[in-house]
């Protein structure tokens, strides 16, 4: 698919108040820091359209992009970081876990993973709420220039193992980096599908 157009629309954290209509979205969750906003921006080809860190706790809100006039990526705040407040943390999590109940346009999340870690019992945990909910997700995982092929493989072969502990199939998965543009045609291509399947 070919991104024509890529803008922000909107930010906030009511889930009541984000886009009207019935455009398809796709919303990116996960850890702090794992690259959520750096891969809207890589898979846009855009830099600086969703805002990036080097620390985490970087995106506090439910950002809002339109792409081609058409579909919604949506960068949502990072769970699991520490070092906000508890009440804070309490919020981050009502208005995340209020998102994903409520907001019927999603048509699937994309969970990201950094490809370096085992792995993490919150992901595992969030993926588990996800699916107990029927919510359609596929795995992203992230920063795959850190790693060798080698490593890449086996690390993905040892997710799959843990996961099958708990869960029948393996999600779908992609592996990515917002450095090099890896699984850039990928996930386009996997979206490009949706969009076509939700119109129909
Ligand atoms: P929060 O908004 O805080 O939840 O974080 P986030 O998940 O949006 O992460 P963000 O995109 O801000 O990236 C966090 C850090 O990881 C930044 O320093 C990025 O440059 C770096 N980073 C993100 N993706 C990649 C990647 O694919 N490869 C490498 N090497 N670094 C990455
Ligand atoms: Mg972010």
């Amino acid at each position: 698919m070919k991104i024509k157009s890529a803008k922000f629309e909107m930010s906030n954290t009511q889930v009541d108040k984000c886009p009207k209509g019935t455009r398809p979205e796709y919303a990116f969750i996960g850890r702090s820091n794992v690259g959520k906003s750096s891969l809207i921006n890589m898979l846009l080809n855009q830099s600086k359209l969703a805002k990036t860190s080097g620390k985490p706790g970087k995106t506090q809100l439910i950002n809002h992009f339109i792409v081609n006039d058409q579909w919604y990526l949506v960068d949502l705040p990072g769970y699991g970081y520490a070092k906000v407040s508890k009440t804070q943390k309490e919020k981050f999590q009502g208005f995340i876990t209020d998102y994903f109940f409520k907001r019927e346009q999603l048509t699937c999340a994309f969970v990201l993973i950094d490809i370096r870690l085992e792995p993490q019992k919150i992901d595992l945990d969030f993926m588990s709420f996800l699916g107990e909910n029927g919510i359609p997700f596929v795995m992203v995982f992230t920063k795959s220039d850190k790693l060798t092929l080698n490593k890449i493989n086996q690390n993905i072969a040892f997710y799959h193992k843990t996961m099958l502990e708990f869960w029948e199939d393996f999600p779908n998965y992609f592996v990515t980096s917002a450095e090099n543009g890896m699984g850039r045609e990928d996930i386009l291509l996997y979206i490009e599908q949706l969009n076509v399947d939700s119109a129909g």
